[in-house]
C-alpha cells in the first residue's frame, strides 16, 4: 500500500464514494453497454466478474508493491443513481507521488459534464494529498476523454502507451 486512502468526495452534482464490493450490483447495469469498451478494450463484466474485480480492487495490491489503488463510484446527488467510476493508481515518483487516473461514465449519463466534474474533484483531492504528477492514457480518437483530460489541466505528450497517447499534468 502506498499514498492516501480514498475518502468520500463531494461536488456540486455528484458524490464520489470509495468503492465497496457491494457496488458491483448496481454497477453491472451502469457499465453494461459494450459501447463503453470501444476505446478501452474488453467487454462488459457479469455481476460475478464485477464482484470478483471489486473484491481485488478493495483488497488492494500486495503489501510489498509500492502502489495505492484508489477507486470511487460516482453517484448523482439528485436521484442517487450511480453513473460511473473514477480511479487513481498512486506510485512513488522522482518528484513525489504520481497517479495514473481514469474515468468511465455509463452511456445514458454521458454528455452532461459528469466525467469532467468527477475528474476535477479527484485531481484536486490527489493534489491536496501531495500527488505531484498526473498521467492518463487516452486513445487518440477518444475525444470525450481528451476533453475530460484537458478540463483538468492535462496535456497530450508525444509518448504512446500501446495505442494510447500519454497525457500528463
Ligand atoms: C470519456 C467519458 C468518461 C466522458 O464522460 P462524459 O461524462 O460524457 O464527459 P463530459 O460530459 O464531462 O465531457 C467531457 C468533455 O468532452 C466533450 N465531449 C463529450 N462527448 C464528446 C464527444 N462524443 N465528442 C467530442 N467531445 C465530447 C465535452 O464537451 C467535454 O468537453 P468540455 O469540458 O470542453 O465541454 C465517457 O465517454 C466514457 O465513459 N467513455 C468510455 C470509457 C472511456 O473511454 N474512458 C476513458 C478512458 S481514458
Amino acid at each position: 500500500m502506498f499514498g492516501p486512502i480514498a475518502e468520500t468526495l463531494e461536488t456540486e452534482r455528484l458524490t464520489l464514494e470509495p468503492l465497496e464490493v457491494g457496488h458491483a450490483d448496481e454497477m453491472t447495469e451502469v457499465l453494461g453497454d459494450p459501447e463503453l469498451h470501444v476505446f478501452i478494450g474488453g467487454e462488459p463484466a457479469t455481476l460475478a466478474e464485477l464482484r470478483a474485480r471489486y473484491r481485488r480492487l478493495v483488497a488492494g495490491p500486495a503489501p510489498y508493491h509500492q502502489e495505492g489503488w484508489l477507486n470511487w463510484v460516482v453517484r448523482r446527488k439528485d436521484d442517487l443513481l450511480a453513473v460511473g467510476t473514477v480511479q487513481a493508481t498512486v506510485t512513488p515518483g522522482a518528484e513525489g507521488p504520481q497517479a495514473a487516473i481514469a474515468w468511465v461514465i455509463g452511456v445514458p449519463f454521458q454528455g452532461r459534464g459528469y466525467a469532467g466534474e468527477a475528474a476535477a474533484a479527484l485531481t484536486g483531492w490527489l493534489r491536496d494529498h501531495s500527488v505531484a504528477g498526473l498521467v492518463a492514457n487516452i486513445h487518440p480518437e477518444n475525444l470525450a476523454s481528451a476533453g475530460v483530460a484537458r478540463r483538468i489541466g492535462l496535456h497530450p505528450t508525444d509518448q504512446y502507451a500501446d495505442d494510447e497517447v500519454v497525457w500528463r499534468g
